[in-house]
């Protein structure tokens, strides 16, 4: 695989700081690729001026326009074969990705989730964890599968739940180590150090 430029695509639907670090790490050669669009399903998305500050093409599928999920995911997926991306990067897309574009796009979407999977899988991942009275929380950057937030684990970061937390401290505190975790994932992707069988991922080259 070497070191060659991949070509990524981001789905996003909001706020867009995920996509911020990535395109900052993009921009500083930490991550060997090159985005070549920001697909929004939400056209009020902030994270539509990030893309455009960074000369990022965008395309807005606006969900509610469509009269069903599988006409809007038809759109999807045309535009998506024509970008004809390497990684697809869901940072904050807010939807389940159907399964014809899981399978067809298969070991290629990569997803971060506010939680240490396979705790806390779904919405409102930190209130999950501070209802359940954990002690430790986290982030985990996983390969997309049919099975919602259950796919194969790339990068997992810590950290501590204290005690008077409420789900917006520990949400910013997991926010601080997604901007790591994520941008180290696609570097890892990207450089073809990823070794998977099943769905254990070994990272060439460590240990
Ligand atoms: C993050 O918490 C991410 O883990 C989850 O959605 C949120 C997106 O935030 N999937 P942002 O749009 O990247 O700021």
């Amino acid at each position: 695989m070497g070191n060659q430029m991949k070509k990524i695509i981001v789905l996003a639907s909001g706020r867009g700081s995920n996509f911020q670090a990535i395109v900052k790490k993009i921009q500083d050669r930490y991550i060997p690729a090159r985005c070549v669009g920001l697909i929004t399903d939400n056209p009020k998305a902030s994270v539509i001026d990030i893309a455009k500050n960074a000369d990022i093409p965008v395309f807005i599928i606006d969900y509610a326009t469509f009269p069903d999920k599988t006409v809007y995911e038809a759109e999807l997926i045309t535009l998506m074969k024509e970008l004809s991306p390497d990684f697809i990067v869901l940072a904050g897309y807010m939807r389940l990705l159907g399964d014809t574009i899981v399978q067809r796009f298969h070991d290629k979407i990569l997803n971060i989730h506010p939680a240490l999977l396979p705790s806390f899988p779904g919405l409102h991942a930190q209130e999950q964890a501070i209802a359940y009275g954990v002690k430790i929380a986290g982030c985990t950057v996983h390969y997309v599968t049919e099975e919602m937030d259950g796919g194969p684990v790339i990068i997992q970061r810590v950290v501590p739940v204290l005690d008077d937390d409420d789900s917006e401290q520990l949400s910013a505190r997991i926010l601080l180590e997604e901007h790591i975790a994520f941008p180290e994932a696609l570097k890892l992707v990207c450089e073809g150090r990823i070794e998977k069988r099943g769905r254990i991922v070994k990272i060439k080259g460590q240990g």
